[in-house]
């Protein structure tokens, strides 16, 4: 058994093992209808728990048609209808609870403390569904869809731009140092990734590269990013922020200075006008709908990977 909480906790072997694993079982149903099972069907007869403290459509989704397409089924918990977001209930007392009930719990919290406190009173595994440190499905969803437009990501060059210190950056650092990309981050002083996820990467011999300068960030790279300026939760003062990061939108002049062939991509829900421009994520260059259909795949994995 194993949780998936950030992409740190795993060995570039089982990362690796993981998208593999998404390409072959993506492969294996084409023609198959949204939601039929696979053939294995290697979550029959169990279930997931899946508890939103925060909002969300493509994490909610794209679980609930990945255990589907495993055989199992899903259960959604809103805080607000259960005993441990109402405080009358310990989170040791829920994890102890929903254990009894169900195979494997997803959670998306504001509090990534309440990842790790679930994950110690769990017998279960517990998938991170984003918290406010990181975002790993989405990351390896990405990694996903990269690698199916332009081949095995190592040693390629990906761009991020706007808020360099927020979940995503934070994943897509991990991500680069498991997976062995450039990774080029171009972000005001003032957003630039904190100290915790710098020492990471610099034990981790990480190929990054932080710049203030968004030309030289999207130079030469096979894939440019970027995020929503504001987060969930984000408790900055928002119209500040939004100013701060101006210089930083993904407009199509930008993308020019990337590779010719390179993608655009974005987790949504996107800010149009704000860090990317319509132009740009309704364009040629952009694979914003497929990373989000990739999130059932990549967790179908992720989701064997941990009942393993
Ligand atoms: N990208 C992502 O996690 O989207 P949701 O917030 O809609 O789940
Ligand atoms: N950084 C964003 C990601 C949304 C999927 C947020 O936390 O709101």
């Amino acid at each position: 058994m194993n949780n998936f909480i950030n992409i740190s906790d795993l060995s570039s072997k089982e990362l690796r093992f993981i998208i593999e694993e998404a390409k072959s079982r993506k492969s294996n149903r084409k023609n198959f209808n949204k939601s039929a099972p696979d053939k294995d069907k290697p979550f029959e007869g169990k279930s997931m728990a899946m508890i939103f403290e925060k909002p969300s459509t493509r994490t909610r989704m794209s679980f609930d048609i990945a255990v589907k397409q495993l055989g199992g089924s899903t259960i959604t918990l809103n805080p607000d209808g259960i005993h441990y977001g109402k405080g009358d209930e310990t989170l040791k007392d829920t994890a102890k609870v929903l254990t009894e009930y169900v195979d494997i719990v997803m959670l998306r919290t504001s509090s990534h403390k309440h990842l790790e406190e679930f994950g110690k009173y769990l017998e279960i595994p517990i998938i991170n569904g984003l918290s406010d440190e990181s975002h790993p499905c989405q990351i390896m969803s990405d990694i996903l869809t990269f690698e199916e437009t332009k081949g095995l990501i190592n040693n390629q060059t990906v761009s991020w731009l706007g808020d360099g210190n927020n979940n995503m950056s934070n994943s897509l650092i991990q991500a680069a140092g498991k997976f062995g990309f450039h990774l080029k981050i171009g972000s005001p002083k003032k957003y630039m990734p904190n100290k915790k996820i710098l020492n990471w990467a610099k034990k981790n011999n990480v190929n990054l590269t932080i710049t203030k300068k968004p030309e030289d960030a999207v130079s030469h790279s096979d894939c440019v990013m970027t995020d929503k300026w504001v987060s969930m939760n984000d408790k900055v003062n928002k119209k500040q922020k939004k100013k701060d990061l101006k210089n930083y939108q993904v407009d199509k002049k930008l993308m020019k200075l990337a590779k010719p062939d390179a993608i655009f991509m974005h987790c949504l829900p996107v800010g149009r006008g704000e860090e990317v421009t319509n132009e740009v994520i309704d364009g040629k260059q952009s694979v914003v709908w497929r990373q989000a259909l990739n999130r059932v795949h990549a967790q179908k994995s992720i989701i064997n990977w941990c009942l393993d």
